[in-house]
């Protein structure tokens, strides 16, 4: 698994190009999400398209995302709101059917999982964010790609680097997304505590749930641990 690290949405915006998108693409992604989920699309002058989400998870449709692709569909993006995981298994049949590349937007769902494996495991990419409110934050603007495919680390390592390849030698148009790495020590001194933190989390969940039940408000503490 190779990691990259830049802020999380250069993270999108990098993640998208790394897997094709262009000026004039469709990118699927929920209407419900922060607003740089889509912001990352527009950004490379692709077109947003809404598929609408689960009224359970809060996150994307399986089935909406299957009717909203056309021949221009060139990624999708699942957003676990919330730290709840999206309907894996439904959406990665619905994007095999069209061979279309799976954009994991993990900013608010780091410790998740779905079946037993990190949310970051179900896409080709995944993008994470250490904004300072997440639940592991840095002291500034702060993000991670994850991928597990060698071809996509190398792309993503150029990208984020002035689209240099070797030190001088640009390739093609990329940014400057380096993580500082002041934010990258501050992380590293923060992340031995993600999982203490996690567990206090869910405690203050279900004692929430516990509380708030009476008046019909429900938590989904077993898996959701975000934002
Ligand atoms: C779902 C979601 N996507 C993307 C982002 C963007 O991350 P960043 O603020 O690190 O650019 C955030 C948080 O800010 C988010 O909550």
């Amino acid at each position: 698994m190779e990691l990259e690290w830049l802020p999380g949405t250069d993270a999108l915006i990098l993640a998208l190009r790394s897997v094709g998108v262009a000026a004039g693409d469709e990118v699927i992604l929920p209407p419900f999400t922060f607003v740089a989920t889509g912001s990352a699309v527009s950004a490379l002058g692709a077109a947003p398209v809404f598929a609408d989400i689960e009224p359970d998870s809060f996150n994307i449709s399986a089935a909406e995302i299957a009717k909203s692709i056309t021949p221009r569909t060139r990624a999708i993006i699942v957003v676990h709101l919330y730290g709840l995981a999206a309907d894996m298994d439904g959406i990665r049949d619905a994007a095999k059917r069209s061979a279309i590349p799976i954009v994991e937007d993990n900013a608010q769902a780091i410790g998740a999982t779905y079946k037993g494996k990190p949310m970051v495991r179900w896409a080709i990419v995944a993008c994470l964010s250490f904004y300072p409110t997440k639940n592991l934050g840095a002291y500034g603007d702060a993000g991670m790609i994850v991928t597990n495919s060698s071809e996509m680390d190398t792309r993503l390592r150029t990208l984020r680097n002035h689209g240099q390849s070797s030190r001088y030698s640009s390739v093609e148009p990329g940014w400057n997304s380096r993580l500082d790495e002041i934010q990258a020590a501050v992380l590293r001194a923060k992340l031995r505590y993600l999982r203490e933190w996690e567990r206090a989390r869910r405690s203050l969940a279900a004692m929430y749930s516990k509380m708030l039940a009476p008046v019909g408000v429900r938590q989904d503490t077993a898996n959701s641990c975000g934002m």
